[in-house]
C-alpha cells in the first residue's frame, strides 16, 4: 500500500523502474575495442592512447574489393569501453538494398564531427506526414571516405555533399541498415582532416504513434473535441527517428530550427522564436528560432500545439513559461512559481548562470517518462506539472516540486556538461536525483526534503542493489536496448545515495566547490566519472583533506552491490567486518563477472556510529577494503552504526547489540533520530528476509511503533509490514499480520484522525495511516471512508486532498459496479491530472472479478487507457489479491501487443514484468514465469526479468525461513494482548 505513489513510473524522476541487464546476449554488440569491421577483412581494432596518436597517425585502409576505401585511425571514441572483448558478428550486416553494409559497429565512428544542423520540418498533424530538409555542417576529424549517420524509420529522398568551396563531392552509394539504425554514405573522394563539409539531406517520415521520436499526442478541449499536438521525446536514442543525425551524446553541435505550421498552432523549440513569416503555401506559417548553444542531440525538442500559457521573469532575467491545455492552465501557477525560484537558486548553487534566455515547461498528455530535461523546453507528464490546491494531495504536490527540481538540475548536470557516453548515465541521473531533494527543499523549506532522502532514495536503492541481478553504477552499454535498460534505480537512486554519502564525509561546501570546478572545466562539453573525481580531489586537497576520492568512490561505482557490516562488541572492543550483502541465498552466477572482480567486493566504507554517551554527534572510522577493530570509551550501553543512514551499507549487530537498540526504542525512541529509527527498521526487516537473523528480532523491534509519531519511520515500517502481509497471502500468518499491524497503528490512528491538517509530513503520514487502518480491516475507518465516498458520489461533497486516495480506494473496494462506473466517468471527464491518477488507482481495487477483467482489457484499447498509463493499471491490479492472476494471464496472452507498444521504452517493459510477477511467492509460480519468458523476446527488459525471477526466489526463501517463526511469534504476541485487554479493558480503544 505504501507505494501508492501518485505517479511513480517515470524513469526521469528516479522511480522504481529497475530494468534489465542483458543476459550475456552481447556477442553482437560488444565492440569493446575501438573499431570492428567484419571478420574476413583487414580489421582495425586499435586501442591506443593519446601519446601514440600524436606520434603515429595510424591509418588502416580496407583492401577487399567492394569494401569502400574508408580510412580509420585509432582516435578513441569517447566512452568506448576498453575492457570488453570484441566479437565480430557472424554474418556481415546486409543493407536494405541487399548489399553488404560496411560498418559493423552499433556505435558511430568518430571520423567526422557535426558543427551545426539547419533543420527545417513541415509536419502535418492531420495527415501525420513530415517533410524535412537538413543541412549539416561537419568537420573531418580523420581522413575518411565514408560518412555514417543515424536514422530510424526515415526515408531519405535526396542527399549531397559539398566541400567548403561549394564543390560537390560524389556520393557513390547510400546504404541503410535498420538493425543499427545507421545510414552509410560512401564518398568518391577522401575527406581531409580538419576541413569542413556540408551534407544536404531531404527526407520524409511520419509522426509516430508511440511515445518517442517526433510523435502525436492529443487532448480534449472544453467542448469535448479532440485536439492534436506534435511533440518530441529523444532520450536516449530517438532523435534519429525525427531527423538523420549523429545521435551520440558526445557529438555536440548547434541547432538552427524552423518549422512550418498552420495559423491555429504555434511552435516551441529549445530556443526562443526569432521570426514568423508566411510561406508560399496558402495560409501556412514558417517559424524560425534562434540558434541553440552547443548541445547533444538527445536534448533537442520541439512542439506544435495550441496550448495556453502562463509566464514570469525570474530575478536573474530568465523568461519562464508553463504551457498546458486551456482547460488545465489554472493548475500551472504552482509550477511556475517553484521553477522560477529553483532556477535562480541553482544559478547560485552551481556558480554558473543558466545560459538560455528562456525556460519552457510543458504538460504533454501522452508522455512515457515523468519528464524530460530538453534544454530550455522541458516536457512533463501532466501529473508532474499540474497542481490544484483544492484537489491535489501533498504527495502529488511534492512530486511536482521534485520533478521540476530534478529536470532543472539537469540543465547543468546533463545539458551543460554531458556524460561522454551512456555508460556514465549516472553522472546525469544520480546528480539530478541528488539535487532534486535539495532544490525542492529550497522551494518548500517545511517539507523536510533532505530527511525524506532516506526513504525516497537510499531504501529503494539498497533494496534493488541487494539482488545478484543488480549492476554496477558505471556499466558498459552499447546498443539502444542496453542504454534504455540502465535508466533504473541504480543509476538514479544509488547514484544519488553515493553522492549523499560522499557529501557526508567531505561536507556540502567542498562538494559544491568540486561540482563548480567540474562544471567549469567541462561546460558545453562531455565528461566521464573520473573527471568528477579529479575535480573533487583538487578541491579537497586545496583544503588539506587528503582523501583518495577516486579510490573511495571507485569501490562504489565499479562494483555492483554494497557491504553488510557485521559488528560484534566485547568488553568495549568492536570488531566490524564487511562482505557483499546479497538478500537471496540461492543464487545463479554473478552476471557482472568477470568485469568487477578486481576489487573483490570490498568497499571503502565511512563507518559512522553514535552511542548513548554521544547520541547527537557521530564518530567515523574508515574501513579501507578491510575489516576493522577499535575500542569504545567506557559505559557504552548501546551503539548504532551508520548514523543518520548517510552511508550506503547495511549493519548487522550481535544479539546483545540488537537487544540494546530495541531496548532504547522501547524505552525512549526519540534518543535516536527519525532517520536512525527508519534505518534500523529497514535493516532489521531486510536481514530477516535474507535469513541472516530471526524474524522475532524484527517483530520485537517493530513493537516500539505504537509510540512512533513520525512519517519517515512509519513509511519505512509500512513498506516491510505490508510486504509480509502480501508474502503470507494464503497462509495463517496473513490475518495474524494484519491483526498485529492493527495493534501497532491503533494509537496513532486515533491520534491522527480524519482532519486533513498539520505539517506536510503529518499529512503524508495521515494518508498512509488511514489507508493502513482500512487494509487492517478497522471497521470505523472503512465506514468513514465509505461515508465520504457516497457523499462525494451522491452529493458532490468535495473530499480533502490527502484523504482522497483512501476514500476512493475504499469506496471502490467495498462498493458496487455503479461506484466503479462513476469513477470511470470521473476519470474520463476530469481535467485535474492528480484526480485522474487517483481514479486509475481506485478502479484497480475492485473485488468484482468481471470489473477486474474489463479494466485489464481497457489497457489494450488506447481510446480508453492511454499507453502511458498501462503500466500503472497493470501494477495496481496486480497488487489487488483478486487481480494478480488475471493480470498475469493478460500480460501473457497479449505479450506481442504489449511489447510492440513498449519495446522501445525499456523502463516500461521491465516495470510491467516486475509489476505482474512481484506478488508471486511459490515455486510453482516461479516455474510459470520462467517457462513463459524462456521463449519470448523481452528486449530491454531482460535485466528486469532476471531481477523479477530473483525476487520470486527471495519470496520463496522468506517462506522457508520465516513463515513458521512469524506465525508462532504473532500467535504468542496477539494472545498476550488479548489477555491484557481482558484485564485492562479501559486502556484499549
Ligand atoms: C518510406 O518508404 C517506404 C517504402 O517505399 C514507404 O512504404 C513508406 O510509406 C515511406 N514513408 C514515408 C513517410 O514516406
Ligand atoms: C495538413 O493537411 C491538411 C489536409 O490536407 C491541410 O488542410 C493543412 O493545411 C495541412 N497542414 C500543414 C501544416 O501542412
Amino acid at each position: 500500500m505504501s507505494d501508492h505513489d501518485v505517479d511513480d513510473i517515470a524513469f526521469l524522476t528516479g522511480s522504481p523502474n529497475e530494468s534489465g541487464f542483458m543476459v550475456n546476449k552481447r556477442a553482437m554488440y560488444e565492440p569493446g575495442a575501438v573499431m570492428v569491421c567484419s571478420q574476413k577483412r583487414a580489421c582495425c581494432v586499435v586501442t591506443m592512447g593519446f601519446i601514440a596518436i600524436i606520434a603515429v597517425a595510424l591509418i588502416v585502409a580496407f583492401t577487399k574489393p567492394g569494401c569502400p576505401e574508408a580510412t580509420y585511425t585509432g582516435e578513441p571514441v569517447p566512452g568506448m569501453s576498453s575492457h570488453a572483448t570484441s566479437i565480430p558478428p557472424t554474418t556481415p550486416p546486409t543493407a536494405t538494398n541487399g548489399e553488404e553494409f560496411p560498418w559493423t559497429d552499433v556505435r558511430l565512428p568518430f571520423h567526422v564531427k557535426p558543427l551545426d544542423y539547419h533543420l527545417k520540418l513541415h509536419p502535418n498533424l492531420t495527415t501525420k506526414h513530415v517533410a524535412g530538409t537538413l543541412i549539416i555542417k561537419l568537420t573531418a576529424i580523420e581522413e575518411t571516405t565514408a560518412i555514417i549517420i543515424h536514422g530510424r524509420d526515415i526515408n531519405v529522398t535526396s542527399y549531397s555533399l559539398h566541400n567548403k568551396y561549394g564543390k560537390p563531392i560524389d556520393i557513390r552509394r547510400f546504404l541503410v541498415y535498420p538493425p543499427h539504425q545507421q545510414l552509410y554514405l560512401e564518398l568518391s573522394e577522401m575527406l581531409r582532416r580538419g576541413s569542413n563539409y556540408t551534407l544536404n539531406l531531404t527526407f520524409e517520415t511520419n509522426l509516430r504513434e508511440g511515445l518517442d521520436g517526433f510523435y502525436l499526442s492529443s487532448y480534449k478541449d472544453s467542448d469535448g473535441n479532440k485536439r492534436y499536438i506534435a511533440t518530441t521525446h529523444f532520450e536516449p536514442t530517438s532523435a534519429r527517428a525525427a531527423f538523420p543525425c549523429f545521435d551520440e551524446p558526445h557529438m555536440k553541435a548547434r541547432f538552427h530550427m524552423s518549422i512550418i505550421r498552420e495559423p491555429r498552432h504555434f511552435t516551441l523549440f529549445n530556443m526562443p522564436l526569432k521570426s514568423s513569416s508566411p510561406t508560399n503555401e496558402s495560409d501556412l506559417v514558417l517559424d524560425t528560432f534562434q540558434e541553440s548553444v552547443e548541445m547533444s542531440t538527445y536534448l533537442v525538442a520541439f512542439v506544435v500545439c495550441d496550448f495556453a500559457m502562463v509566464s514570469n521573469m525570474t530575478e536573474h532575467k530568465v523568461n519562464v513559461s508553463v504551457y498546458a491545455p486551456l482547460t488545465m492552465i489554472s493548475q500551472a501557477n504552482y509550477s511556475l512559481r517553484v521553477s522560477s525560484y529553483i532556477l535562480d537558486y541553482y544559478d547560485k548553487f552551481f556558480g554558473v548562470p543558466y545560459p538560455l534566455p528562456k525556460q519552457d515547461l510543458i504538460a504533454i498528455p501522452d508522455f512515457g517518462a515523468g519528464a524530460m530535461e530538453n534544454w530550455g523546453l522541458i516536457t512533463y507528464r501532466e501529473t508532474a506539472l499540474m497542481f490544484d490546491p483544492v484537489h491535489t494531495s501533498s504527495r502529488a504536490q511534492q512530486r511536482v516540486a521534485v520533478v521540476i527540481a530534478h529536470e532543472l538540475a539537469h540543465q547543468w548536470f546533463g545539458n551543460l556538461v554531458t556524460m561522454s557516453w551512456w555508460s556514465d548515465l549516472w553522472l546525469n541521473e544520480g546528480f539530478a536525483s541528488f539535487m532534486e531533494n535539495i532544490g525542492a527543499g529550497i522551494a518548500e523549506p517545511g517539507w523536510a526534503m533532505e530527511e525524506q532522502f532516506i526513504v525516497e532514495k537510499i531504501h529503494p536503492a539498497l533494496s534493488l542493489d541487494a539482488l545478484m541481478a543488480s549492476h554496477p553504477i558505471s556499466t558498459p552499454v552499447t546498443d539502444p536496448a542496453q542504454i534504455e535498460s540502465i535508466f533504473d534505480t541504480i543509476s538514479y537512486k544509488k547514484g544519488a545515495s553515493i553522492i549523499n554519502m560522499l557529501e557526508s564525509f567531505i561536507g556540502r561546501e567542498l562538494l559544491k566547490e568540486g561540482l563548480r570546478l567540474y562544471l567549469e572545466n567541462n561546460r558545453y562539453s562531455n565528461a566521464a566519472t573520473d573527471d568528477l573525481w579529479s575535480a573533487l580531489t583538487e578541491v579537497t586537497q586545496k583544503h588539506n583533506t587528503m582523501l583518495d576520492i577516486k579510490g573511495i568512490m571507485d569501490t562504489w561505482t565499479l562494483q555492483a552491490g554494497f557491504p553488510l557490516i557485521s559488528v560484534s562488541v566485547q568488553d568495549g572492543h568492536v570488531m566490524a567486518s564487511q562482505a557483499r550483502f546479497l538478500v537471496c541465498e540461492e543464487n545463479v552466477t554473478d552476471p557482472n563477472e568477470p568485469h568487477n572482480a578486481t576489487l573483490g567486493y570490498k568497499w571503502q566504507v565511512p563507518l559512522t556510529y553514535i552511542t548513548n554517551n554521544n547520541p547527537d554527534s557521530s564518530t567515523m572510522h574508515w574501513m579501507n577494503l578491510t575489516d576493522i577493530e577499535f575500542d569504545l570509551e567506557k559505559d557504552v550501553t548501546w551503539i548504532k552504526f551508520n548514523a543518520g543512514q548517510r552511508g550506503f551499507y547495511r549493519v548487522n549487530y550481535d544479539p546483545e547489540g540488537w537487544d540494546a537498540l530495541i531496548h532504547v526504542l522501547h524505552t525512549n525512541h526519540t534518543t535516536l533520530s527519525a532517520a536512525d529509527r527508519a534505518s534500523l527498521i529497514d535493516d532489521v526487516f531486510t536481514l530477516v528476509k535474507a535469513g541472516t537473523i530471526n524474524a522475532s528480532v524484527a517483530l520485537e523491534l517493530s513493537q516500539y511503533l505504537v509510540a512512533e509519531t513520525m512519517y519517515i519511520p512509519w513509511h519505512t515500517a509500512f513498506q516491510h509490514l505490508f510486504q509480509w502481509v502480501s508474502l503470507s497471502f494464503n497462509y495463517p500468518a496473513h490475518t495474524l499480520m494484519l491483526e498485529y499491524i492493527h495493534t501497532l497503528i491503533l494509537p496513532q490512528y486515533n491520534r491522527i484522525g480524519w482532519n486533513d491538517t498539520g505539517t506536510h509530513l503529518e499529512r503524508l503520514l495521515r494518508s498512509e495511516m488511514l489507508s493502513a487502518a482500512v487494509q487492517c480491516g478497522n471497521t470505523e475507518a472503512i465506514q468513514e471512508a465509505q461515508r465520504m465516498f457516497q457523499d462525494w458520489r451522491n452529493n458532490n461533497q468535495s473530499i480533502p486532498p490527502n484523504l482522497r486516495s483512501v476514500v476512493y480506494d475504499t469506496g471502490v473496494r467495498y462498493g458496487s459496479k455503479d461506484d466503479w462506473e462513476h469513477c470511470w466517468q470521473v476519470y474520463n471527464t476530469s481535467t485535474v491530472p492528480s484526480e485522474k491518477s487517483l481514479m486509475l488507482q481506485a478502479m484497480a481495487q475492485t473485488r468484482d472479478p468481471w470489473l477486474v477483467q474489463q479494466y485489464l482489457e481497457y489497457t489494450l484499447d488506447h481510446s480508453k487507457i492511454r499507453p502511458q498509463d498501462v503500466m500503472t493499471v497493470l501494477k495496481e491490479v496486480s497488487k489487488n489479491p483478486g487481480g494478480r492472476l488475471p493480470a498475469w494471464r493478460m500480460v501473457r496472452q497479449h505479450w506481442t501487443e504489449i511489447s510492440a507498444l513498449f519495446g522501445h521504452g525499456s523502463f516500461t517493459m521491465g516495470a510491467i514484468i516486475k509489476a505482474v510477477t512481484s506478488p508471486f511467492t511459490s515455486s510453482f509460480e516461479l516455474g510459470e514465469v520462467e517457462n513463459f519468458f524462456r521463449d519470448v523476446e523481452v528486449g530491454p527488459g531482460e535485466r528486469a526479468l532476471a531481477q523479477a525471477l530473483e525476487t520470486i526466489r527471495l519470496h520463496i526463501q522468506w517462506h522457508e525461513h520465516n513463515q513458521e517463526d512469524v506465525t508462532h511469534w504473532l500467535h504468542k504476541q496477539l494472545s498476550k494482548e488479548t489477555k491484557a485487554e481482558e484485564t485492562f479493558p479501559s486502556e484499549v480503544e
